[in-house]
């Protein structure tokens, strides 16, 4: 299988001219689809793809990490952009009203736009909570199971509802599974759900235990330095070959993987692209 990871926009951007805000969109070109992996938060996605001289109308679905805005941001340009009808997978909840709750401020942190607006730009959700198949070898995760005792969601993270506040338990947040001849390469948007429980529920899925690189957010932004060990020890107990770090890992978690990984760790940034084999 041929396979091209491009990182469309991400916090810091690796090339000349490249715009970088807080979030990540990661193109992903095989010879099976061609998938758009969450939108960046605003123009930087649709803006750095130009530079790039990539053709967004060239995508065939695009995949939604979860429902936060600095994922789904960057829709409305990038559906201009495709020009076309076009398939979006996600989970439901991607719709609820997500709010940050920190240091005594609230703060709106979901899709910035009516489901209407984006559905007249072409968007078509396919909203499901399970599993989806989109070629022989890509699929998404679906809602992932948490397993670890060690990975857990920021309390900071909320719903509004009518009564007040409630935690989001963030069932929207999924990864993107692509199984190649060197094992599983995983694609995460902010891993809310924690890297490991991602990854166990990628082999689960595919029945492949060999997981060759992973690639995107991995939130460890806010983790204790002890969640950050045993989610290391974790990725080198599963074998992980090459781990490119972006967005929501945080700088601490990020130069102590560094250290570790060594040659098969890199920062994945805005302009990074990587293939296998
Ligand atoms: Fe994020
Ligand atoms: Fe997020």
């Amino acid at each position: 299988m041929k396979l091209q990871i491009t990182t469309l926009s991400e916090n810091t951007a690796g090339l000349g001219g490249f715009l970088a805000e807080w979030g990540l969109s990661i193109l992903i070109e095989t010879d099976e689809a061609n998938i758009l992996f969450d939108t960046g938060q605003s123009i930087s996605a649709s803006h750095n793809a130009e530079l790039l001289g990539i053709d967004l109308s060239q995508i065939d679905k695009i995949v939604l990490s979860h429902g936060h805005f600095d994922h789904t941001g960057g829709l409305k340009q990038v559906l201009r952009r495709i020009g076309k009808e076009i398939e979006i997978i996600a989970h439901p909840d991607i719709w609820q009203v997500k709010y940050a709750t920190r240091e005594g401020k609230e703060r709106y942190i979901g899709i910035p736009f009516h489901r209407q607006t984006l559905e007249s730009l072409g968007a078509r959700f396919n909203l499901t909570t399970k599993s989806t198949r989109i070629s022989d070898n890509i699929m998404t995760t679906g809602e992932i199971p948490m397993v670890t005792d060690y990975e857990g969601i920021e309390p900071y993270l909320v719903l509004k509802e009518a009564g007040g506040f409630k935690p989001d338990k963030l069932l929207d947040d999924q990864a993107l599974i692509i199984n190649t001849e060197l094992g599983l390469v995983v694609i995460l948007g902010c891993a809310h759900h924690g890297i490991i429980n991602t990854l166990y529920h990628a082999q689960q899925l595919t029945g492949v235990k060999a997981i060759h690189t992973v690639v995107g957010g991995c939130h460890l932004i806010d983790a204790s330095e002890e969640r950050v060990w045993l989610t290391i020890a974790a990725l080198k107990e599963l074998g992980v070959q090459r781990l490119g770090v972006s967005h929501c890992t945080g700088l601490p978690a990020s130069a102590i993987m560094a250290q570790e990984f060594g040659d098969k760790f890199f920062f994945n940034n805005a302009g990074t692209k990587i293939s296998l084999p």
